[in-house]
């Protein structure tokens, strides 16, 4: 009876057509998969072999077929084959797929192919089909069905052809794959967007320009962060295969929140739209079209005050960097020039050099008649303002501000790193002061974990920070803080009814890209929420950014030892008045 069932499911699948072409390279990509974890095809460029098993919810072919694929990842991933399925299908989401690979015990990492770009340059078809791809070339070895048990008109009670396990020993053995190209019978993927005639068609004035003026240019403009900038059309079209690259593989715009996971302000990343948009029109040849160059005809530079001239500019000293090396923490220390408190609504600092300038955090050193109401720690509560690289000004929530007492100092430590040629830099603070009635003090606080200790070689070590507050507060950013070694971040929050939820999910952590996530909306927190911080710490080799793999890893400044803090932007009490002001 259950037989006759199935019988009657896959009938509900085409029949197969010739088998889809091997003469395929496979660019890297960067995808999230159904638990949220990110991973990009060529991080495993060390792995014997890479297999893609393509899955899909509700094809009978992929629910049977897993047993088998089971079979060969017992014997295959000893032997360091790397095992992942790809669900490209419009109709499935990530929670739909943990729902399905929950009820069918499936445990791979099923990459969720949201935008279909790999879909549709891997030319899938039909689900239920597994790739084999040689990490040294990138070639597709084998593409094909796990074996030949599974039929659209009959389910065989074993497999006579093994063509995924001989495929595997053959490439592991240095032969020729013999059969690389088989049909493979499978549910058909929708593909809408695969459509190379309209493509062709993409407007570079009217949809392409506009999405790298609101998504890149910020940085990619003279004097902005980024090393090239987008001027005109002809600047765009030369960097067009790179910037497919980087799109792809979400190395850029860089945001490096799981999208699926909280809202907020300053989200730089693209949506699935502009990501297709801008791939698609890349593909197709960044073809010029009609129209004017929207980036030539209003170029920007970003050498001034992102939000005008503040009230008060405090210079910092001119600093000389040397060519190369490692350049120990600097600490600079400056009189705030005020003859009253002021409340600081928004501070910007302004890199005389943002080759070199790594990142700056600004405390302030209070005077001894002041009592300050969180700060503990030297750098870890009380952090005035943050510089990285793309985030200049930071504009505080609406009725939320910092207070500065008068006689008050603010301490600077600016991390420079080396470019290859000796640089100078005169940096400058812009505060913008603000005299409205019933302001919130907004603090930072900083809760770590100074005990860390990562072992060597370690790929995924974890550990955690604690923050408890006792009263109420409002949440409004969090800035996750880590080293070299960071690989991944996020804040859980344990509510005192039992429940908990994730705030911020950073599982592609890098170094070089702090930032402080802006909630969209500022979180309350009732008194007792315990808010955790989970790092998760990479000592391997296979992180490009780790200076010592053999070393012991203890918490320290410089970037070579570690630091685990989640940083988080508050203020006390429910800002009840405060999400109007926001909302609107
Ligand atoms: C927050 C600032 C920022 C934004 C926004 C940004 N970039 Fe970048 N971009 C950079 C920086 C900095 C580098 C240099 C990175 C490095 O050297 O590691 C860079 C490098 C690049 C490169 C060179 C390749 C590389 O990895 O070095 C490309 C291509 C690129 N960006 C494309 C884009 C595109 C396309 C967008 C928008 C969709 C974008 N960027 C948005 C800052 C930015």
């Amino acid at each position: 009876m259950r037989y006759l069932f199935f019988v009657v499911l896959i009938l509900g699948c085409a029949t197969p057509e010739p088998p889809q072409s091997v003469d395929i390279v496979v660019d890297d990509f960067g995808l999230y998969d159904q638990r949220g974890d990110f991973h990009t095809l060529y991080e495993h460029a060390d792995a014997s072999a890479i297999v893609l098993f393509v899955q899909g919810n509700g094809c009978p072919i992929v629910r049977n077929g897993v047993h088998a694929l089971n079979a060969i990842r017992d014997e295959y991933a000893p032997k360091g084959v790397q095992f992942f399925m790809l669900n490209a299908n419009l109709q499935d989401d990530r929670e739909s797929i943990r729902q399905e690979a929950d009820a069918f015990s499936i445990d791979y990492p099923i990459l969720v192919d949201e935008t279909q770009l790999v879909a549709e340059s891997l030319d899938l078809r039909r689900t239920a089909e597994a790739l084999v791809i040689d990490p040294k070339t990138w070639r597709v070895r084998y593409r094909g069905p796990i074996d030949d048990r599974l039929h659209y008109e009959a389910q065989k009670p074993s497999a006579s052809a093994h063509h995924l396990a001989d495929a595997l020993r053959a490439h592991l053995a240095g032969r020729d794959v013999a059969r690389s190209a088989i049909a493979s019978p499978g549910c058909l993927i929708a593909l809408p967007g695969k459509d190379e005639a309209r493509h062709k068609r993409i407007s570079y004035a009217r949809e392409v320009a506009p999405i790298l003026q609101r998504k890149c240019v910020p940085c990619h403009q003279p004097g902005g962060v980024a090393p090239f900038d987008m001027t005109d059309y002809k600047e765009v079209a030369g960097w067009s295969p790179m910037m497919r690259e980087v799109v792809r593989t979400r190395r850029m715009p860089p945001w490096h929140a799981d999208p699926h996971v909280g809202t907020f302000g300053n989200d730089l990343s693209l949506t699935v739209r502009e990501t297709q948009t801008l791939v698609h029109w890349i593909e197709a040849g960044a073809p010029r079209g009609e129209g004017g160059d929207p980036l030539a005809e209003t170029p920007t530079q970003a050498t001034t005050w992102a939000y005008g001239e503040p009230d008060l500019v405090i210079p910092l000293e001119r600093q000389e960097i040397p060519a190369t090396g490692i350049v120990d923490y600097r600490y600079l220390k400056l009189k705030v020039p005020i003859d009253r408190d002021v409340w600081v609504r928004g501070t910007e600092f302004l890199p005389g050099n943002r080759a070199a300038m790594h990142h700056a955090l600004m405390r302030v050193i209070y005077p001894k008649s002041h009592k300050m109401k969180t700060a503990k720690n030297r750098w870890l509560d009380g952090i005035f303002a943050v510089y990285v690289p793309g985030m200049d000004g930071v504009m505080l929530p609406e009725g939320t501000a910092r207070l500065l007492p008068v006689g008050s100092k603010i301490q600077f430590q600016v991390h420079y790193t080396t470019t290859g040629r000796a640089e100078v830099d005169e940096s400058k603070l812009g505060l913008y002061f603000t005299d409205s009635q019933n302001l919130r003090e907004n603090i930072v606080v900083g809760p770590a974990n100074t005990k860390i200790k990562i072992p060597p070689h370690a790929h995924a070590h974890r550990d955690s920070s604690v923050k408890v507050f006792e009263k109420d507060v409002t949440l409004y950013g969090l800035f996750p803080h880590m080293h070299f070694r960071g690989a991944g971040f996020r804040y859980v929050a344990h509510y005192p009814d039992g429940s908990r939820e994730t705030l911020l999910s950073v599982p592609n952590y890098t170094f070089n890209w702090q930032r402080f996530y802006t909630l969209s909306t500022p979180k309350f927190l009732p008194g007792g929420t315990r808010v955790v911080s989970h790092a998760v710490f990479d000592n391997s080799a296979k992180n490009k950014l780790n200076p010592d793999p053999s070393a012991t890893v203890r918490w320290g400044e410089q970037s070579f030892d570690e630091m685990l803090i989640g940083y988080m932007s508050m203020t006390e009490g429910r800002g009840k008045q405060l999400f109007s002001a926001v909302d609107e």
